[in-house]
Formats: structure tokens, sequence, C-alpha cells
């Protein structure tokens, strides 16, 4: 595979310094953050940090407010309480005064957080290199020819380089997901989170998509993925984040995590959907090899 066009990130450029790794602050700190809807605590008091080029899985059951979390970090849904930066800087208020941001303000934060989702919402009035160019030429206002080399070296990348001109109705679900991947990288983010990306999909096109996100993960780009994919987790993160009614109940590496729970929770977590394990990424690279 390539090198990742979109590496030398807008995150790179916020770090001069040649240091990285542990003295190199996080690209995402999520600090404490509460939040409430009525009188149900969905976030309580979660904190959790991402470095660069490292892939964090969040887990946990149904309704424990991983969607939510991930709202929060995009600002989509404003936490209660907490902070949240994105290499440094905070997300949701102005750096000195406190004062909440402007949609004009966020904009350009957003831009730098990557979001897959469930469902693709690729642009149907435009093909997959029309989708893949759009924001960055007219959000980001990158000249056009750069934006298509790197929209063409995106879909080389996702092996769809002979679906350039073709309209999304014309693909697979799996084609779909692996655009709205291309689609999020194109704008070079700093981060990438994915809300369960393939669990709309059938089983025989989720491999696909999985092993994208595994080859990003591999390449360094710096990820948060929410998903029930365990054999994804296990073999593509660097770190586990549990989550439970709203709380960080473990953060653990995949190893410890899946082999030795410190908690009942996830004991009991695993026992429901550690099933799920079995059909991970090393059974689709199996099938592969054997085709
Ligand atoms: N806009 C909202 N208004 C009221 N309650 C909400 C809202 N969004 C989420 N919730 C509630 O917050 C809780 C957490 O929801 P969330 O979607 O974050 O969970 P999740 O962990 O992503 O679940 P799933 O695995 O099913 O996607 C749920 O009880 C949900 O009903
Ligand atoms: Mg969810």
């Amino acid at each position: 595979m390539p090198s990742h066009p979109a590496r030398a990130t807008a995150d790179t450029a916020a770090h001069p310094s040649p240091l990285s790794g542990a003295s190199e602050r996080p690209v995402l700190e999520v600090d404490g953050i509460w939040k409430k809807f009525g009188d149900h605590d969905v976030l309580v008091d979660v904190s959790l940090s991402v470095r660069r080029g490292q892939t964090v899985c969040i887990l946990g059951p149904s309704g424990s407010g991983k969607s939510t979390l991930l709202r929060c970090v995009n600002w989509l849904e404003r936490p209660d309480h907490g902070h949240i930066y994105l290499s440094g800087q905070r997300i949701g208020f102005r750096q000195k005064s406190e004062l909440p941001m402007s949609q004009a303000e966020l904009a350009p934060i957003r831009a730098r957080i990557g979001m897959v989702f469930q469902h693709f919402n690729l642009w149907p009035h435009l093909t997959v290199l029309g989708n893949l160019i759009e924001a960055p030429i007219f959000v980001q206002r990158r000249p056009r020819e750069e934006v298509i080399a790197e929209a063409e070296a995106l879909l080389e990348k996702i092996d769809l380089r002979e679906k350039r001109d073709v309209y999304p109705a014309r693909l697979s679900g799996g084609q779909k997901q692996r655009v709205a991947i291309a689609r999020a990288l194109a704008m070079r983010p700093s981060v990438l989170l994915f809300d369960e990306a393939t669990s709309a999909l059938d089983p025989e096109l989720m491999g696909e998509v999985l092993v994208v996100m595994e080859e990003l993960a591999k390449d360094g780009m710096t990820m948060v993925v929410v998903t029930h994919e365990m054999g994804f987790a296990r073999d593509a993160a660097d770190e586990i984040v549990f989550l439970d009614r709203g709380r960080v109940v473990e953060v653990s590496p995949p190893d410890k995590f899946f082999d030795v729970p410190k908690t009942e929770r996830a004991r009991q977590f695993l026992q429901r959907y550690g099933s799920s394990l079995r059909t991970g990424l090393r059974d689709v690279r199996a099938s592969e090899a054997r085709q």
C-alpha cells in the first residue's frame, strides 16, 4: 500500500517540534466531560487521550454513550462540563475569553476531525471523485489540481481507482463506505472518528472496510473507533477504552482487555460480544489468502 498522502496533516503543522511520542501533546484530549439528556447521565466524567498515530477503540454495550462521546468531540453535542482539546486547542470555547465559539469559529476545527458514520451519506449527485474533492476545494479552498491528485492517490489506496467517475448509486455498500473513508481523509484530518462504520454492512462487505481501516491504523493515522467488531479492536487498537453506563470502566491494551479484563463488567461484555473475535480481520485475511 502506498504511504498515506494525508500524513502531513494540519496536526503535524501544529507540532513543528521534531520531538514526537510521549513528549508531544496528544492529538485529542477529552478531559472530564459530563453530558446529561434530561435526568439521564449519559456521560459521567469521561476522559481519554489519543496520541499521534494511535488507534483507540471505544467498546461498550448499546446505550453506554459511545456515539454521544464522539459527537461531543466534534461539538455536534455540547458537553455540560469538561474540556476537549485538539492538538492543544480547546474546542468550543475561545482561548482566552471563555466565550463559546461561533459556528464559523468551530468550522475549521471540525474540518480537522474526520467522521465516518454507519450510513455513508455520500453526495448522490456527485461522482466518487466529486465527493472527495468538493470540501477540500470549496471549504478548505485548496488548489484544485493538488486536491485532485491527492484524491486519486486516496482512490488508489482504497483500491477504487476505476470507480473515479461513477455515481454512488452504482457502488456496493462496502465500496460506498470505503469512499466515505477516503472523503474524510481528503480533508487531511488530524484525527478520524469512526462510529460503527461497518455495522450497516453485510458480513461479506464488512471485511473490505475493516481491512482499509486497519491499513490506516498501521499507516499511522490517528483514529478513534467505536465498533462492535472485536476482531478489529484486538488486531488494530493500541488501546481499548471500555465504556459502561456513561463511565470509562477500563482502559487497557487490547491483549490485556481481551485476555484478562480487569472488571466484572468488561468480562460480562466480552461474554456477550466476544464471539465476534472469531470473525475478525485474521479470518478476512485468511479467506483472501485462500482465494
Ligand atoms: N439527543 C438525545 N436526547 C436524549 N437522549 C439521548 C440523545 N442521544 C442519546 N441519548 C441517550 O443517551 C444514551 C447513550 O446513547 P448513545 O447513542 O451515545 O449510546 P451508544 O453507546 O452509542 O449506543 P449504541 O451502541 O446502541 O449505538 C442512550 O440512553 C440514548 O437513548
Ligand atoms: Mg452509537
